[in-house]
């Protein structure tokens, strides 16, 4: 995690990135004109709803799909501003990596760990094979596994060591940034802790920036500097992880909030809960105006005219008709 903000400088820059999917009722918006600065060495966490657009964002910020608006700009280690795109996609596809929810369906069964770990190094023509190999071994350590695990078939691991060779591979080719798709959702509550452990571990000693995805909110405010919250597709907040859980300002992140568990059963008693009315809506066809406006307890007639930005806040972005500067 970062120590000091300010002089944190950017790495990605989000700038109006929307992800549309045209599905046969109509445009699916997964992704609506997200506007988001990741500076270098940070964690930022996303959270929201199952269906919210997690997963598309992240897929559209490494490239492995293409924004249907917007751009999205990297600041390489030599400074360079670079505009993400078919030409600078395959360089771009070295800096930037993900981690996949799932390490059952995301792994190839019938390759051997060596091979799924060297895969991203034979495609970026890194290295001779002995060094390869070489760096197959050192990977293998360094996220808490050993060469004996090398020649063997993914098929034969248990979940956490199977997310384990998914953070090899993703950190094979030496990446900067890595977007961590809930790393930890399909794994045993007993084994996310090691998992959660090793990726703290690994940021600080890779110098690596993260966007970390995740529904558990408790986890996110461990691991995370910033937390974005995701509604619909839309950025609803944004703010340091102390700001968002000491003045959460948005009535989704409240009601996202007070779902959350506090450990002392009778402040757990005592909890005001802010149930959610109502379904999460299609993104198909979206009614103008703000997208929570349908289950909002405070919405008023503005929200189902107009769209809110997401603007500064008392003290961070939020993008509510409802709250005032
Ligand atoms: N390839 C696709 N084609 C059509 N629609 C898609 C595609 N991928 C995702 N969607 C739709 O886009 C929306 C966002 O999906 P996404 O997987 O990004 O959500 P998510 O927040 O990651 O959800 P979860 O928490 O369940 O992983 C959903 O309505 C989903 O059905
Ligand atoms: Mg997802």
């Amino acid at each position: 995690m970062m120590a000091d903000r300010t002089d944190a400088t950017k790495l990605v820059e989000i700038k109006k990135v929307s992800k549309y999917f045209k599905v046969s009722e109509g445009t699916l918006k997964a992704v609506n004109e997200v506007n988001i600065d990741i500076y270098r060495g940070e964690t930022l966490g996303l959270v929201g709803e199952s269906g919210c657009g997690k997963s598309t964002f992240g897929k559209t910020l490494i490239g492995i799909y293409h924004p249907t608006k917007g751009t999205i700009i990297y600041h390489t280690a030599d400074g360079k501003p670079m505009e993400i795109n078919k030409k600078t996609l395959f360089s771009y596809s070295k800096m930037a990596q993900i981690i996949f929810q799932d390490p059952y369906s995301s792994l190839d069964p019938r390759m051997t760990v060596a091979d799924i770990i060297e895969e991203g190094m034979i495609i970026h023509k890194m290295y001779d094979r002995k060094k390869r190999r070489e760096r197959v071994y050192e990977l293998l350590e360094l996220v808490g596994l050993n060469k004996e695990h090398a020649n063997r078939f993914a098929h034969e691991f248990s979940g956490g060591q199977r997310q384990r060779i998914g953070i090899a591979r993703a950190l094979a080719i030496e990446p900067e940034f890595i977007v961590c798709d809930e790393p930890i959702s399909a794994l045993d509550v007993s084994i996310q802790s090691q998992i959660i452990n090793l990726l703290h571990d690994l940021q600080k000693k890779l110098n690596l920036t993260y966007l970390f995805i995740a529904h558990d909110l408790n986890i996110v405010k461990y691991i995370s500097d910033r937390i974005a919250v995701m509604y619909l597709g839309n950025i609803v907040e944004l703010a340091t992880s102390k700001e968002l859980y000491g003045n959460t300002l948005h009535p989704y992140s409240q009601a996202l909030l007070s779902a959350v568990p506090i450990p002392d059963p009778d402040k757990e008693a005592q909890k005001q809960r802010q149930i959610l009315t109502g379904d999460v809506p299609s993104p198909i066809n979206t009614p103008k105006g703000c997208p929570f406006a349908g289950r909002c307890p405070y919405v008023m007639d503005i929200c189902r005219q107009e769209k809110p930005v997401l603007e500064m806040k008392q003290g961070h972005l939020v993008a509510c008709h409802k709250v005032t500067k």
